[in-house]
């Protein structure tokens, strides 16, 4: 019980970071960019190993295992496949073969990094779907369920479904490159004049479009019984290029030219054209998520389901997933994407190297970091900053979000993942319209079309949205109950949709607070809340990039811990304000 596991995400080019299990409890889990300021950054977690040593307060020698979420192992399959492409040219050939050893080269050098450093314990690696797929069921809680793991790619495999009994988890199936779903979304987000990692903003896209080109998509991505899923490879080109060794081409096909027209541009207007194939694709997409899903919970008779991989981060395919393929129970922890794949490697550490029985669930997302006071006071010290202590920060805030002010949020334990979920978020009146314009102008620098979400205590959830479960982790969208749509109007997607947060007091009481002090003043038991950041950057991670955060945007007032901190408005509204709260 007493054994020190740190577990690595490394190797699939982003999202690397580390996590630690130490005296049977999992102690803390971080992705490299918050510590790094590099978004995706992929590479050596150098600073999240050290955030894991200090936060469990141990030194390299005590550690006795370190395992890796990532293999390396198959880069002779990806070369045959880039071999038997009739299409390569030579030297787009030279060049891709020489990032691939490079890269095999840099893994096993920093493997032997870790040996000599961490000489005390064992350096193992296993599988990138592996990793994700221990992320998930292990930290589900469920004693049974199916797993299914779906990306971009890890080092060749593009999905895989398991069964977890107890302590193990059984393959029933997988699917390789290039067949892969996740890369047939960033080959569309890629023809729509987006960037890798932007495929988020192509489901919100959706939203304005009609799936008019369903039957397209229909012959391009399928449901298959045998392999998970299939996709029509004519189409795409994503297996020639990667952004490590020079974006030099588009991830899709001539093909999708011949069916849409010319790409788009990056900054060239959105049409309904592209809003329509947008819409058309997500559509498909949830078609055979459902489908996929539905055979599985045939075949197996298995209710809960637990998911992980890029894919797994599609809130609208999760919903109808949910609603539509006969599964009970579905569990997707908020890293679900490869900022996961070290916590799935501590748990593999945990149940399978070690065979503990004992399971150590997730019980809420705040894995992170965290600040004292004093830590925070003297920042904001240093900083010669305006600042106050608030005596009652709760109905502060409340006061100070009813009059339409826009504040960051930063207190306590960071959360894991990409979705703020008040440790470090932006928030808002979610009544008035304007909120979001302003939010996404003024603040976050982003595109109009971009919705924001909702924070919900717990208790009002099945109220305001149609949810039949609590979403702790922002996982899945769901429709807005017609007689609230007009009261959240800043936070409901054109579509009527929503992709709320179930905050309930047990996981956050801090933000649970503040959402109650707005109730109790407001009637509204919801506020908007969005990551605290602006477009292109990691979300903050210290009190420093906060402060930074605050005077580089539009924001009104800066919360760090019970401090608030100010810019244009002074202190005499905000006692004003608290002696009338
Ligand atoms: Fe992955």
């Amino acid at each position: 019980m007493r054994y020190n596991i740190l577990g690595i995400g490394f190797g699939s080019s982003h999202a690397s970071g580390a996590s630690i299990i130490s005296d049977g409890r999992l102690v803390t889990s971080i992705e490299e960019e918050r510590i790094s300021r590099v978004k995706e950054d992929g590479g050596f977690p150098y600073k999240s190993i050290e955030h894991c040593l200090k936060k469990a307060n141990l030194q390299d020698q005590d550690i006795d295992l370190v395992v890796v979420g990532w293999e390396n192992e198959q880069n002779k399959e990806f070369m045959n496949l880039l071999l038997n492409k009739e299409s390569l040219n030579l030297g787009l050939l030279s060049r891709r073969v020489r990032y691939i050893y490079a890269q095999k080269v840099e893994f096993k050098r920093y493997l032997e990094a870790l040996k000599s450093r961490f000489h005390k314990g064992k350096v193992v690696k296993i599988e990138h779907h592996q990793a994700h797929a221990y992320s998930s069921y292990f930290a589900s809680g469920f004693d049974k369920s199916l797993v299914v793991t779906w990306d971009g790619r890890g080092e060749f495999c593009t999905g895989t479904v398991m069964v977890g009994n107890k302590n193990n988890l059984t393959p029933l199936k997988s699917q390789k490159m290039p067949i892969s779903l996740g890369l047939m979304y960033s080959a569309f987000t890629d023809y729509l004049g987006f960037g890798f990692g932007d495929e988020y903003k192509v489901m919100g896209l959706a939203s304005y479009g009609s799936p008019v080109y369903l039957d397209e998509f229909r012959k391009i991505f399928k449901a298959d019984e045998k392999n998970i899923y299939d996709v029509e490879q004519k189409y795409f080109r994503h297996f020639l290029f990667n952004k490590d060794c020079g974006y030099t081409g588009s991830y899709y096909s001539d093909e999708v030219v011949k069916l849409w027209g010319e790409p788009r541009k990056e900054h060239e207007p959105l049409t309904q054209k592209h809003k329509d194939i947008a819409a058309s694709m997500q559509a498909r997409l949830n078609e055979v998520c459902v489908e996929i899903i539905a055979d599985l919970v045939a075949e197996t008779g298995e209710k809960n389901l637990c998911l992980a991989g890029g894919v797994a981060l599609n809130g609208v395919a999760n919903y109808h997933i949910y609603k539509e393929s006969g599964i009970e129970n579905i569990f997707i922890q908020p890293a679900a994407g490869d900022g996961g794949i070290s916590l799935g490697a501590a748990y593999w550490g945990w149940h399978t190297f070690y065979k503990e029985t004992t399971r150590l669930p997730f019980e809420h997302a705040y894995q992170g970091a965290s600040y004292t006071d004093e830590e925070i006071e003297k920042e904001l010290q240093t900083c010669g900053l305006a600042y106050k202590k608030m005596t009652d920060k709760p109905k502060t805030v409340a006061a100070l979000l009813d009059k339409g002010y826009i504040i960051g949020l930063f207190q306590g334990v960071s959360e894991i993942g990409p979705r703020a979920l008040g440790s470090r978020s932006i928030i808002a009146d979610p009544r008035p319209e304007k909120h979001r314009d302003i939010v996404n102008s003024k603040i976050k620098f982003r595109e109009e079309f971009r919705p924001f979400a909702p924070s919900v205590l717990e208790e009002y959830g099945k109220e305001y949205f149609n949810l039949d479960a609590n979403s702790p982790y922002m996982q899945m969208i769901s429709e807005v109950n017609d007689e609230y749509k007009d009261k959240l109007q800043a936070v409901t997607h054109i579509n009527g949709t929503a992709r709320p947060q179930t905050v309930s007091k047990k996981a956050c009481e801090e933000y649970y607070n503040i959402i109650e002090a707005f109730r109790e003043r407001t009637g509204c038991a919801a506020i908007l809340n969005t990551s605290f950041n602006v477009k292109g950057e990691p979300v903050v991670h210290s009190p420093t990039d906060a402060i930074r955060c605050f005077f580089s945007t539009g924001l009104d007032y800066l919360v760090l811990g019970d401090y608030l901190v100010l810019k244009n408005h002074g202190f005499p509204e905000v006692e004003a304000e608290q002696s009338v709260a």
